[in-house]
């Protein structure tokens, strides 16, 4: 399987925690080794601000991101990801 994360680099969702949350997924990655099957795109701003730092991990969307969303999201691609291996 692959995991698609699209973060939102507009800047009100970038000054908002997109920044921070960019540099988690990045440590996250590396240290659950999901090099290869987890890619990182930027995405435009989608004039959704007011719900920022807005995320999008294989379409789905996620709002008022924290570093706890993202963990959570990641662990349970982890799991999917391990038991397919
Ligand atoms: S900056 Fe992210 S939706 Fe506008």
């Amino acid at each position: 399987m692959t995991v698609e994360i699209k973060i939102c680099m507009g800047s009100a969702c970038f000054a908002k925690g997109n920044m921070e949350n960019l540099e988690y997924i990045k440590e996250y990655i590396a240290e659950n080794n999901m090099e290869a099957e987890v890619s990182i795109v930027g995405a435009l701003c989608e004039n959704k601000c007011e719900a920022g730092p807005r995320i999008l991990i294989n379409e789905k969307e996620y709002t008022n991101v924290t570093k706890e969303t993202i963990k959570d999201a990641l662990d349970s691609y982890k799991k999917i990801i391990n038991f397919n291996q």
